[in-house]
């Protein structure tokens, strides 16, 4: 088969490195990918948002699956626009990347199908909002409608903020058209966790848990950031909170989605609270996680591709998955100044020496080959260095191993990924 990945991450690299493995794929394309992404697959210079070019790249080299990794082109309809081209695509409609696009559409569908998630209420108008938001006081959490690069949500401690917040969205227009609309939500205490699944539209095929960590700083402390590490499996996910997740918080999703003539056909990516009366639902998005698709391809022992064929062709309950009992853990390292401004072009060395390990992979998220043959930074995130062990514990230790070999003078990692599971390995 010819497959095309659409992206230019650590995600994106993580699925490329697993589909070059499958013995079907015989030729594997990655739109614009990166320098790490070159080692696996052949990269072409088309960025992930320009669906036509996409499209007819798609059609010129008859390709048998594009497999679309960022929620970007998936909310720009590219999966629909395959479909009218007769192209096979690996992800949501339009239609149903909403789940994504738009937090008010993803709330509305919970409250229509009893999906548990937090309280709600929609707003157009900034002086309503602010009023619901002193009738229902602080903690409360204040959400753009649209995307806004993970950055449209505020979970206030106070008032205040909570007000400022409808101000800049709604007001101040911090977040462009995403922040016209908002959702103010019931605060949710526990501890998160992150569910993914495929779906054919129909049936449900659960992958396996995972964690990240969004604040920049140890101790998750400091601003968030797109994920500065991940592991899987994510201890707080027990075999009864996967089936009450399955049960309550995905099949009646999908179910739903279908019900609403907006199948879901792609990998959904739970975002969920979890305490003492089970789980809820905080989000969905309509993709893998990045970084949490670099632990889960980590752990896959199946052939990727086929199960990513059986669920754009509608028969997901004819594959199963296996997976590495091992964990795995990846440390995000990033450009200083990340998730503000920071340096690029920036030189890296022993990139591949520090992954010689068979149970370490080093995938990359911004990087870029110079003419001098050197590895450069290119973005924020950059570099996902990704380990197996046979605890959290173990996986950790053998990423940072991995870590201390490269040497790049303008980048820093967090010390403590997966703490809260070392921790509670440690106690066992
Ligand atoms: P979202 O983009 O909706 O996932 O929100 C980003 C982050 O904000 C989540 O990962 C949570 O840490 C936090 N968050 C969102 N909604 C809530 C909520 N209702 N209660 C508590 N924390 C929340
Ligand atoms: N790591 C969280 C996300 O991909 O949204």
């Amino acid at each position: 088969m010819k497959v095309l990945v659409v992206g230019s991450g650590g995600r994106e690299h993580a699925l490329c490195w697993s589909l070059a493995s499958s013995p079907l794929c015989d030729k594997l394309y990655c739109a614009p990918g990166n320098a790490g992404i070159a080692d696996v697959a052949e990269c072409v210079a088309i960025k992930a948002e320009d669906v036509d070019a996409i499209v007819a790249f798609a059609k010129d080299k008859s390709i048998d699956l594009v497999v679309i990794g960022p929620e970007a082109p998936l909310v720009l309809g590219l999966a629909d626009k395959l479909a009218d081209a007769n192209i096979r695509a690996f992800g949501p409609s339009a239609a149903a990347a909403e789940l994504e696009g738009s937090k008010g559409f993803m709330k509305d569908i919970c409250a229509k199908y009893g999906i548990p998630t937090a309280a709600y209420a929609r707003f157009t108008n900034a002086e309503s909002a602010k009023a619901y938001i002193r009738e229902q006081g602080a903690p409360i959490v204040v959400k753009t409608d649209g995307l806004a690069a993970g950055k449209g949500v505020t979970v206030a401690q106070t008032l205040d903020e909570a007000l400022n917040a409808v101000d800049d969205a709604m007001l101040n227009g911090v977040f462009g058209d995403a922040g016209a609309e908002v959702v103010v939500e019931e605060f949710m205490a526990g501890e998160e966790l992150s569910f993914f699944a495929f779906s054919d539209g129909k049936s449900v095929l659960p992958l396996a848990s995972a964690q990240d960590h969004k604040a920049v700083y140890d101790g998750d402390k400091g601003p968030n950031t797109g994920g500065m590490g991940a592991y899987s499996p994510a201890p707080v996910c027990t075999p009864e909170i996967e089936q009450q997740v399955i049960d309550r918080c995905i099949q009646p999703l999908i179910d739903g989605m279908a019900k609403e003539g907006k199948p879901y056909r792609g990998v959904l990516f739970c975002g969920l609270m979890i305490d003492e009366t089970g789980p809820r639902v905080v989000e969905y998005n309509v993709r893998f996680g990045d970084p949490e698709c670099q632990v889960l391809m980590m752990r896959l022992k199946s052939d990727l591709l086929p199960v990513l064929v059986a669920a754009c062709d509608d028969v997901l309950d004819t594959v199963d998955l296996r997976w590495h009992d091992q964990a795995a853990l990846t440390v995000v390292m990033a450009a200083k100044g990340y998730p503000g401004s920071y340096e690029k072009n920036t030189v890296i060395e022993n990139v591949e020496a520090a992954g010689a390990d068979d149970d370490v992979t080093i995938f990359h998220a911004g990087t870029a080959r110079a003419d001098d043959g050197s590895l450069r930074a290119t973005g924020g995130r950059v570099l996902n260095v990704t380990a197996r062990g046979d605890t959290v514990t173990a996986a950790q230790a053998r990423a940072y191993e991995a870590v201390d070999k490269i040497s790049w003078e303008q980048g820093f990692c967090r010390r403590d990924i997966g703490w809260r599971a070392v921790e509670r390995e440690q106690q066992k």
